[in-house]
């Protein structure tokens, strides 16, 4: 929601900025700008669009300069225009101000402000900080934004330079990220890492409530209570080539493909002796055995994760367990106590309501147990233990890796919970044998797919000509059963976020009770009926659909008997694995057939309209 960044050193600080925003398009992509401070002014440029939009712009008239501030903005308050774009002024154009996240007081304030005499030119909740910051300025922006922040209500991050202040910059933050670099002679302030990897990897994470002043001889942070802090540099492992697409023609299509040697490293990690280890995590197995009960909190992919996570640990470590999406469990007086484990499930580690979750559940004496992908991401440093799914940067907004990363991580961890409660019967060995060829049988697969001509895009193509012939009008529907029925959710949650055709996920035995009212010729109905329990029943759903004219594509298992040329139009295999090991293999088709049908239609694969990666407002 939002990417900030800010520099000051020796280089072109336009070059640095845009090269830093670029890498953080992900968070927003309605508009963008930069702020540069040279011979005592400070000059803004900004546009509505894409960062390219401004990129072109700034080749036109290029703004000079070695310090300054940058933005690429995701909407909440105010359409996304040239004027409500960020950078914005004071009124006297002396400070410039970005901003992440979201000011609740703003009314307010702007009210006092407009009442001494401050004039506001957009529609945006920022533009108050950089009027506030002017009204408390006595030559010092540290201290004018230090008293600033006191006043804000709400969520931020921020960054601020004053014509009067040349290579300054001052940043603060509440609930929005936000971390430093530190190069040699140079320094940075951005809302993620990659956007500043290819000058240093030497990072500051700031903590809630700190001031961090930036100049060109060096970093000084303050705490919430204006005392300074010592903090060391933490050093980042993994390289900027992570955050860079390597070949392929879109990052979503290149998380995909990582997904076989991310899960390898995993388990090669993971599984010891053939037990589940989690070095980072710092509770105790006797601690976890008394637990009684378990809520999984997350949004979007990471809850329908959760949901896995749900049959495993209540089929392998016979605990009770609910999943929650994060934005109802905050508000619904949710039944947590002192036995209660609270899983909080986010890559980015910053989604702000599986945050106010952890909050809550804190609040009420639970334990917390974070999965998180972002290392030292709020979410992560909030809980009292965190599990981190290491599946390097995710970049694309659609999640794939992430997802996969989080089911497998679960698996490990309810076999550590199983133990920690004394399950009998566990059989490890066995089963991590099995787990730990998943990966082998991901890279099969996807090798079979490999090539741009293949059996899913094929799908897509012949998806995209049906639906132009029907004058643009078919949907798809999502049908499983038993653990394979959060993919069916997540399935359709990926297609319609990049191809923004209306999916909806089912359980197919709930098919009878509604959707099977929607089945004409029109939607696309893909069923997961790989090796299961169920198999049967899904096997009678799929004539069921047949017979009242729907087209299915099939996921089934290797060799299996349903064939195109029986009941199914179409059919993907994936390689046969026992039904409790399947939602990682299964995840893989339903990621490339969203992939490829957005490509149909050719969109904006990695930038879907109107989402961003890290939804740090509520
Ligand atoms: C789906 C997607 C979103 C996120 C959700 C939670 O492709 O990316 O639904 O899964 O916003 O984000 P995190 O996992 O960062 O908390």
């Amino acid at each position: 929601m939002c990417g900030i960044i800010g520099y000051t050193g020796k280089r072109n600080a336009r070059e640095v900025l845009i090269n830093g925003l670029s890498r953080l398009e992900y968070r927003g992509y309605d508009s963008a700008g930069v702020a540069i401070v040279e011979d005592g002014d400070v000059q803004i440029e900004k546009k509505q669009g894409k960062l390219s939009v401004l990129a072109e712009e700034l080749k036109r008239s290029p703004l000079q300069g070695t310090s300054g501030i940058g933005h690429t903005r995701w909407a909440t308050h105010g359409v996304p225009n040239d004027v409500n774009a960020h950078p914005h002024y004071d009124h006297r154009k002396d400070i410039a101000i970005v901003h992440n996240g979201i000011i609740e007081n703003y009314q307010e304030l702007k009210k006092t402000l407009q009442t001494k005499g401050y004039k506001f030119v957009s529609e945006t909740d920022s533009e108050v900080i950089a009027h506030l910051i002017a009204d408390l300025y006595t030559n010092d922006l540290c201290d004018a934004v230090k008293r600033a922040v006191k006043k804000l209500k709400g969520s931020f991050a921020i960054a601020v330079v004053h014509k009067g202040e040349q290579g300054r910059i001052v940043g603060a933050r509440k609930d929005s990220p936000l971390i430093a670099g530190a190069g040699d002679g140079e320094f940075f302030i951005a809302s993620d890492i990659p956007a500043i990897l290819e000058y240093t990897n030497k990072v500051i994470y700031l903590e809630n409530g700190e001031v961090i002043d930036l100049k060109e001889d060096g970093i000084t942070i303050y705490n919430s209570r204006g005392k300074k802090e010592n903090r060391e540099p933490v050093i980042i492992k993994w390289d900027i080539k992570q955050a860079e697409k390597d070949g392929y023609k879109h990052f979503m299509l290149k998380e995909i493909f990582e997904q076989p040697e991310m899960l390898r490293r995993m388990f090669t990690k993971r599984i010891k002796n053939g037990q589940a280890h989690f070095e980072e995590l710092t509770f105790s197995k006797k601690e976890l055995g008394k637990i009684k009960k378990i809520a999984i909190v997350a949004c979007g992919t990471a809850y329908h994760a959760g949901m896995i996570g749900k049959y495993l640990l209540e089929k392998i470590a016979k605990i009770p367990v609910w999943v929650d999406q994060a934005s109802e469990f905050r508000y619904r007086d949710p039944l947590v106590a002192k036995d209660t484990l609270v899983i909080a499930i986010s890559q980015s580690g910053e989604t702000a309501d599986t945050l106010a979750g952890v909050r809550e559940a804190k609040k009420r004496g639970a334990k917390v147990i974070s999965i998180c992908n972002v290392v030292d991401s709020s979410i992560a440093r909030e809980s009292h233990g965190v599990i981190y799914t290491h599946a390097g940067p995710e970049i694309a907004v659609a999640s794939t890796k992430a997802y996969t990363a989080q089911i497998a991580n679960l698996y490990l961890f309810t076999y550590y919970i199983a133990s920690a409660r004394g399950i009998k019967g566990l059989n490890e060995k066995k089963v991590f044998a099995a787990l730990k060829k998943i990966p082998g049988h991901a890279k099969n697969f996807l090798e079979q797919h490999h090539s741009k001509k293949n059996k899913i895009s094929g799908y897509a193509a012949k998806f995209h000509e049906y639906y132009l012939a029907r004058n643009n009008k078919s949907c798809f529907l999502y049908l499983a059963r038993n653990i394979n029925y959060p993919n069916a959710l997540e399935g359709a949650l990926k297609l319609k976020e990049i191809s923004y055709i209306s999916a909806e996920g089912y359980p197919a035995g709930e098919m009878k009770h509604g959707p099977i009212a929607l089945i004409d010729e029109n939607p696309w109905v893909v069923c997961i009926a790989t090796e299961a329990a169920t198999h049967d029943k899904m096997e009678a759903n799929i004539q069921e659909i047949k017979a009242r004219g729907g087209i299915v594509i099939a996921i089934v298992s290797e060799g299996d008997g349903l064939g195109e040329d029986k009941s199914i139009n179409y059919a993907i295999e994936v390689p046969r694995v026992p039904e409790i090991l399947s939602p990682m293999l299964v995840a893989i088709p339903l990621q490339l057939l969203a992939y490829y049908v957005a490509g149909e239609f050719g969109y904006d694969i990695d930038q879907p309209r109107n989402l961003a990666k890290s939804v740090t407002v509520e």
